[in-house]
């Protein structure tokens, strides 16, 4: 069988460990692996990664190292004519012309959205591995790349909290996530953050003002807040507005964290997690599966059709939100 493998949408810290499990597991049951560049853009262009003897295949050596680096070497992006029912026909007709038999596409729901699409003129298979930042996909318990997201976006709110002591101020912490409150709850409870704003939850002003005085009356002299960029009242600049307007007892700063997060070498549980998922995609495609993308659930490997990814908004995880309330209370 000849696999293609691709990183399409924003780039996640874990991809290129993706990429080498398609890579190593198919390629040690006898199978062979076509890097396509730059998503569905690169394969429209026909762009693919060449290996050191010059030929369009994935060899063992071209993914070694590749654990540890952040960003994807396939290169990654967003393509608009593949949006055009014309440009998922062209697509195919590239497929077929380059005897690629299956797909495994790294990325989020517009990646699957895409498979879906192309699966009406291609009867390859496909398997998707969830590869975002956002944790925003239904399927999986968490995405790869999420885990290295907010690991940063902790270390920068542990930094500026150094400062938020000193000069007893108040910042707000914006972090990704455009319309998922994943990474502002993971970062707002690890780093120990007093509020959190997110789109899944009603954001109150008047509360919030009421929660920092109340703060500020019992001598607390830092508050850290973090706020999803998909916070449906707007982002940190937005917010700050808002606050200062409605009386907030602090001095404010903002800091955007923006894609920051997305880069850097991925933290273990990606690498792990990516590791999985990429061998799993394999060795479904070789079941015979299609349409569906690998995921971890509860610790176990499963299979989710790819409407059932991304067609329901990702809940939070139970007790979380409660959780941090107590925390800063
Ligand atoms: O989906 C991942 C993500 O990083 C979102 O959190 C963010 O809103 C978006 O991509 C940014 O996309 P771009 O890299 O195109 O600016």
């Amino acid at each position: 069988m000849r696999i293609g493998v691709f990183c399409s949408g924003g780039d996640a810290p874990g991809m290129n460990a993706c990429v080498r499990a398609v890579v190593r597991s198919a390629l040690g049951v006898g199978h062979e692996v076509v890097g396509i560049l730059r998503g569905y853009h690169g394969l429209l262009a026909e762009e693919f990664f060449i290996n050191a003897r010059g030929e369009p295949l994935m060899s063992l050596r071209s993914v070694s190292n590749l654990s540890k680096l952040g960003g994807t070497i396939l290169h990654s992006s967003r393509s608009d004519e593949f949006r055009t029912e014309s440009g998922r026909k062209r697509s195919a007709a590239i497929l077929k012309k380059h005897k690629i038999d299956a797909l495994i596409p790294i990325g989020g729901d517009g990646t699957f959205n895409g498979a879906v699409a192309l699966a009406r003129h291609w009867d390859g298979q496909i398997i998707g591995c969830p590869g975002t930042i956002d944790n925003d996909l239904m399927g999986t318990d968490y995405t790869i790349g999420f885990a290295t997201a907010v690991e940063t976006a902790v270390e920068a709110v542990d930094k500026l909290r150094d400062t938020a002591d000193s000069h007893e101020r108040m910042f707000l912490v914006e972090v990704m996530g455009r319309h998922s409150g994943y990474i502002a709850l993971f970062t707002a409870l690890a780093a120990g953050a007093e509020v959190v704003c997110i789109p899944e939850t009603q954001t109150d002003i008047r509360e919030i003002i009421d929660h920092l005085k109340e703060l500020k009356k019992r001598g607390k002299s830092s508050i850290m807040i973090v706020v999803a960029e998909g916070d449906e009242l707007g982002g940190a600049d937005i917010l700050n507005r808002d606050l200062l307007e409605a009386g907030c007892p602090f001095p404010t700063r903002v800091v955007t964290l923006g894609h920051l997060q997305r880069g850097g070498s991925p933290a273990p549980a990606d690498r792990i997690l990516a590791s999985r998922l990429g061998d799993f995609a394999v060795r479904s495609l070789l079941a015979g599966h299609t349409g569906m993308m690998a995921g971890q659930l509860h610790g176990k490997l499963t299979l989710t059709p790819f409407p059932e990814i991304y067609s329901t908004h990702k809940p939070l995880p139970e007790g979380y939100l409660k959780l941090l309330e107590t925390m800063a209370s």
